[in-house]
Order: C-alpha cells, then structure tokens, then sequence
C-alpha cells in the first residue's frame, strides 16, 4: 500500500472507449487532486465484466478504504460488490446500479425520466400528443444494464400512447458503441422503406446511426434523438444539426469522490443521489458552446 495516511479509494471504471467515460474520470481526478492526502486507485475494466470482477477483487484483497464502480453490467458485477461489502467496503455505485442495496450509495441520472422527455420530445417532432405520425428506431444501449432498461421503459411509456407511432426493426444490443449502431441502422434501412425518428440511448449511437443513414443517402427526413449531452460531443453534434437534439446525463465521478470522502470523514450522506438533466436543443447547445470556446 503507497505511504499516506489518508483513505485510499479504489475507483473501478467499466472502460474509457467512450468519451463519456473520459470525460468522467477527468472530473474525478481533478477532484482527487484536490485532496492530496487521498490515494486514489484507478482500473480500467476495458469493457470485460471478467476484468472488472477481477478489479473489484483486487480493491478487496487490498483492503482499500471505500471502492467507487460504475459497472459494465448489473447482474454480473452484483456478487463481487456485496463480497465488498461483506469485508466491510463502503461500495459507491455510480451511473449503471446493480441488482443488491447492499451499497452505500447509488449516484445518477434517472434514466426512466430521460427515457420519458426524450419520448415526449419525440411525440412533438413527429406531430403531437395525439396526432404523431411516424415509425421510430430505437438504438439500445447495453440490454444488460440499468440505463438501457430505464431509457426504453421511460421512452416507451410516452411513445406508446400514441397509435399513429410504430417500431422499426427488433432490438439489438448495441453496448453503447456508435459502429455498432452504424451497422444496425444499416441493417434497418435496407428493411424500411421510411424511417422518421432514431431514438438512441447515447450520443455515440445517435451519431453512428446517422452517419449510416447519411451514407445510404436517407439522413434528410429523420430525426435524431440522443442522450449524454457533454460538450465534445453531443452538444456539438446538436448545435451542427445532425442531431435534432440530446438529454443530459450528467458524468458522475468528482461527485462520487466527493460523497465517498463525505462519508469516510463520518458524515452523513444520502443512500441515493439523482443528478440532474436537462433537454439539450440547438439554441441551448449553441449557448452551452458559446461558453466553451476552449473545445476542439
Ligand atoms: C458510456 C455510456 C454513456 C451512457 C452511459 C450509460 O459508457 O455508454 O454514453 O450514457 O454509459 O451507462
């Protein structure tokens, strides 16, 4: 263990191939480095469920002071987090919950309400309540994680209150990635002569499912919704108008380390803290970006 008196924080991180994820242990770190007695433990799971069981095993065997995970997914990564707890670990979940309340705390978005304005969003593009018109591809994220649930669930509650909307295609599991959703649209448009709203459960998604439309020369005409809303992405991408518009969700580590270190110090904290969205269309991004003159 590193010389220090201070806590010692195992943060394990599903996998950095998404800016989302980057962005995300930047804001962690930038919190870290302000507590410079605090030693912070950083492993990347590289998209592996394998890799990041054998990650939370090592922050046990380590005896760290409190482990922070945002899981690739729910089901698998469920026992090795009440094994945390068992030896005593305060476990932090953040952004994609697991399937135990043995947790001190779950900090994120709210999914199935993100799920619901971008369905509300949805039914005022294509026409209005009662009179939307339209058939609409949902680009899902990973189906075994929280997130990807809730935002079908909350999406479907308000879409399916309309007759005049159907579903194109079946689900695919498109583990949030934009080529794999390049390839399920590619596969849809070849299907259905007319699509009219592509609803993905990321950013990423979003912007691959269009860049396969726009390839196949079918971008005119349909609208694209996403989700994550950060800045580098798509808050750009909704500003250039490939995107029609995002819903914010929120990064969740400098909070993280903050409850964490909240915690560790004896003070009381929340069993669940929910982070705020907001819808992100062209006049908010162009005013999210005017303010951001330092991007890319
Ligand atoms: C990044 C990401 C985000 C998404 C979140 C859901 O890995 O796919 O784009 O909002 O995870 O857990």
């Amino acid at each position: 263990p590193p010389a220090t008196k201070g806590p010692v924080i195992g943060f394990s991180q599903a996998t950095t191939l998404e800016p989302w994820r980057i962005l995300f242990n930047e804001e962690l770190r930038a919190e870290a480095a302000k507590h410079p007695e605090v030693t912070v433990l950083i492993a990347d799971a590289n998209d592996s469920v394998d890799k990041q069981v054998a990650d939370m095993e090592g922050f046990i065997q380590r005896k760290v002071n409190a482990i922070l995970i945002t899981p690739k997914e729910s089901a698998q990564l469920t026992p090795v987090v009440i094994k945390a707890a068992d030896a005593g670990i305060p476990v932090f979940v953040l952004d994609r919950n697991v399937e135990t309340d043995r947790i001190t705390q779950f900090i994120g978005g709210d999914n199935r309400a993100i799920g619901a304005a971008a369905g509300t969003y949805a039914v005022k593009l294509l026409g209005g309540p009662g009179k939307a018109q339209g058939t609409v591809f949902e680009v899902w994220g990973g189906m075994k994680t929280k997130p990807s649930r809730d935002r079908h669930d909350g999406f479907y509650d308000v879409v399916s209150r309309e007759p005049g909307i159907r579903f194109a295609g079946t689900p695919v599991d498109c583990d949030w990635k934009q080529h794999l959703a390049y390839e399920a649209m590619v596969q849809v448009l070849e299907k259905e002569p007319k699509i009219d709203l592509v609803y993905a459960h990321n950013d990423p998604m979003a912007y691959g499912a269009y860049l396969a439309a726009r390839d196949e020369g079918r971008a005119q005409g349909i609208a694209f919704l996403g989700i994550d809303g950060i800045p580098s992405e798509g808050v750009r991408w909704v500003r250039d108008g490939v995107l029609s518009a995002t819903f914010l969700y929120k990064t969740p580590g400098d909070e993280g380390l903050r409850q964490a270190l909240r915690h560790l110090a004896g003070q009381p904290i929340e069993k669940t803290i929910t982070l705020p969205t907001q819808v992100i269309d062209k006049a908010k991004a162009e005013e999210i970006l005017a303010g951001r003159r330092d991007l890319p």
